[in-house]
């Protein structure tokens, strides 16, 4: 049966590794990561070390995505990198991270130009969204999620946002701001939210098309429970994809999980 979903597993390494690291992490991670046709292996490295991390990788193995870029395609934007520079280098890009969000003070509106900015580029916008600590507490999750995620698609259309990758990122789950461990049974509550919010505005299809994945201390040995939940299409590990081991248990995971997933099916 061909699948609709592709199982994924995006690594971010954010903020980490010079070019020689990266490079003896690349290499590593093609000795250890097993290729899978039913996987997706992505790495998310920092803007310096793409270029020299894309000319190093398997590209049978791994895909790339960039952690952020610019909305704008060119001009005089000092310090800025648009997608527009990285649309032959990346498949993806991660829009709207909570440290993006938080640390960078990064809007609603930013978030909705930069996804806009991306599909018009070609490259497929992974956006995160996620509820603080605050608002979970407060009843507010589905609130946030909706605001989140309603006002970043607002200017796709049912096509583009079936082409799209949006990562559940409960901040409270993630390491950077506690990385509480969060319940699976949780975590699928809120991917199915997120999931007929889309049906509800772009219908059925599309809601059956876009990949849902999941973000938040994800390990090598959390990751199963997470990808075994019924509409979970992968999952994006930051601390975790720095390990080759733990990355590597982690797109095992997937595969093992894709492969259990397949057998209910049929
Ligand atoms: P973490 O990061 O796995 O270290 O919690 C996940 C993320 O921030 O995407």
């Amino acid at each position: 049966m061909k699948k609709t979903r592709k199982p994924l597993v995006i690594g971010n390494w954010k903020m980490n590794l010079n070019v020689s690291q990266a490079s003896l992490l690349v290499s590593r991670l093609d000795k250890h990561v097993k290729a899978h046709r039913d996987v997706e292996v992505v790495l998310a490295p920092s803007l310096l070390v793409l270029q020299p991390v894309s000319m190093q990788i398997d590209r049978h193995k791994f895909r790339l995505a960039a952690q952020n870029a610019y909305h704008k395609d060119e001009g005089a934007f000092t310090g800025e990198v648009s997608f527009t520079m990285l649309r032959d280098l990346v498949g993806y890009v991660l829009i709207g991270h909570s440290e993006r969000r938080i640390y960078f003070n990064e809007d609603l509106n930013e978030i909705r130009d930069k996804v806009s900015a991306c599909v018009r580029n070609g490259i497929t916008p992974v956006l995160c969204i996620g509820e603080s600590r605050t608002e979970r507490r407060a009843g507010e999750t589905r609130q946030v999620l909706h605001d989140q995620l309603v006002t970043a698609i607002s200017d796709l259309t049912a096509e583009e946002v079936a082409g799209m990758v949006v990562a559940y990122e409960p901040v409270w789950a993630i390491s950077t701001f506690g990385g509480e461990i969060a319940k699976p049974d949780v975590v699928e509550k809120d991917l199915k939210f997120i999931r007929k919010q889309i049906e509800d505005l772009y219908g059925e299809k599309t809601a059956k098309d876009v990949r849902v994945i999941y973000g938040g201390s994800v390990d090598d040995h959390t990751a199963k429970a997470y990808l075994d939940i019924d509409g979970c299409d992968g999952v994006l590990p930051g601390g975790a994809s720095l390990n080759y081991h733990k990355f590597a248990g982690i797109v095992e995971a997937a595969y093992k999980s894709s492969k259990e997933k397949d057998g209910k099916k049929n």
